[in-house]
């Protein structure tokens, strides 16, 4: 009939029954199966994580080995997937690259590949976690001239992500334990959030069954949009923009402008109405970090501080409870622990991609699950009758 209720941004439609994450935006607080965020950080390292969001309980010592041992076993990328990259622009942002090449992993595993068969989702979801790492690294390297350096199963999730993001094949490379931990706190609070954008289209695009890696790889371009993931790139660019503390003013002005679509990069949440406890988690470890790298006095910390202080006592943030978000100080860690800019939203894609995983499994086992067919308020044109090309006006 073509009634039904508008809802645009699905601000007020839940679209299923989850029990992965839980969040509380009144109260801020966020927990993945029912464990707090900060015990997680804190206790855990990204795979402890993403077995806990894939099987609902942190893994046995005996089950965090096997995982372990999988994960390593499929973090190779079929070789031909080099020549696919070479075909991208030798500049291309890494998003772009790894939309292609995630995409590009159904092309391997599709045949054959039953969604309903249980081993062989737990297959899939090694393979996307094991290879999203090598995927975003080898986007970079590609994007900056350098060789891809291959991963190295005797090293963590993390610190392989950081080996082959950072090593040269002209000398060693070393970690900073300080930086690994800082990063493995990031990824952790990026890996799951109930429904936000991106996840919401894997579950869409999987309700349909396609292929599970098509899917993620619908999920890493809905995240590239600076209004989800692409938000912690814009921290920094905002505060390269801002230059210096004095020009703050100015910036919180333009935020404030109703004539200007200009948005305090890194503020704001829709369902976050206080302030975001991933980056309550995430300020803890800034601080670490900075000192280990001997960047405590560093200009660009010191912005974003002035930054928050005046927003957060600033009428028009305050009645319209915008507090700094996850983006805020993911954008300072990573910056302070060397990754660029530009794979800001790649590694997130990265750490996302457990939870991803989880929700298009609990989606493709719900008895309940339909594909999704939302409805429209048509307001267009009424009938009229076929206009002739001659008679066009
Ligand atoms: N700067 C200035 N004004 C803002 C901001 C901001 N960052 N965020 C919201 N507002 C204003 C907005 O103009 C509106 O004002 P009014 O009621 O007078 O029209 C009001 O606050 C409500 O905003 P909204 O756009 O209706 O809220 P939303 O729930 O649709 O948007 C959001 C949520 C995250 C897209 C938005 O806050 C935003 O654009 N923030 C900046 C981008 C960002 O940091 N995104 C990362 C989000 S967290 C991680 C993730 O999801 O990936």
């Amino acid at each position: 009939t073509g009634v039904c209720t508008l809802d645009i941004g699905l601000m007020n439609t839940g679209i299923c029954k989850s029990s992965i994450t839980y969040v509380n935006g009144d109260e801020g607080i966020l927990r993945y199966r029912g464990y707090s965020i900060d015990e997680l950080v804190d206790n855990s390292d990204y795979l402890d994580v993403a077995w806990l969001l894939l099987n609902g309980d942190l893994p046995t010592p005996g089950q965090k080995a096997e995982f372990q041992h999988n994960i390593t076993y499929h973090s190779m990328v079929n070789e031909q997937m080099v020549f696919f990259l070479r075909g991208f622009r030798r500049d291309a942002h890494p998003m772009a690259v790894m939309c292609g090449m995630t995409g590009a992993l159904s092309a391997f595993y599709h045949d054959g590949l039953d969604i309903f068969n249980a081993d062989d989702r737990k297959i899939v979801a090694h393979r996307l976690i094991a290879k999203m790492p090598t995927i975003a690294a080898m986007a970079y390297k590609y994007s900056i001239g350098q060789p891809m350096v291959y991963p190295r199963n005797d090293l963590d999730y993390v610190s392989n992500f950081m080996q082959m993001l950072f090593a040269v094949p002209c000398e060693p490379f070393k970690l900073n334990p300080a930086g690994v931990r800082a990063f493995n706190a990031v990824l952790i609070v990026q890996a799951d959030h109930e429904q936000n954008a991106s996840t919401f289209t894997v579950r869409s695009v999987g309700s349909s069954r396609a292929n599970p890696y098509a899917c993620i790889a619908a999920g890493i371009a809905s995240l590239w949009g600076p209004l989800h993931g692409g938000a912690n790139e814009g921290v920094l660019q905002t505060l390269n923009e801002i230059g210096s503390i004095e020009n703050i003013p100015a910036v919180i002005k333009r935020a404030k402008d109703k004539n200007d679509p200009y948005r305090l990069m890194g503020f704001g949440h829709r369902v976050y109405k206080t302030y975001d406890p991933r980056a309550k988690v995430l300020r803890r470890y800034c601080y670490e970090v900075l000192e280990a790298y001997g960047k405590k006095d560093d200009p660009l910390l010191k912005m974003a501080l002035e930054l928050e202080r005046i927003a957060l006592n600033d009428d028009f943030f305050i009645e319209r409870k915008l507090y700094p978000n996850v983006d805020f100080y993911s954008g300072l860690i990573l910056k302070t622990i060397g990754i660029p800019l530009s794979m800001f939203t790649a590694q997130f894609a990265v750490a996302r991609t457990a939870g991803w995983i989880a929700h298009w499994n609990e989606m493709i086992t719900d008895p309940a699950v339909k594909i999704v067919r939302p409805r429209q308020l048509y307001v267009g044109s009424d009938f009229r009758p076929f206009v002739p090309p001659a008679e066009r006006t």
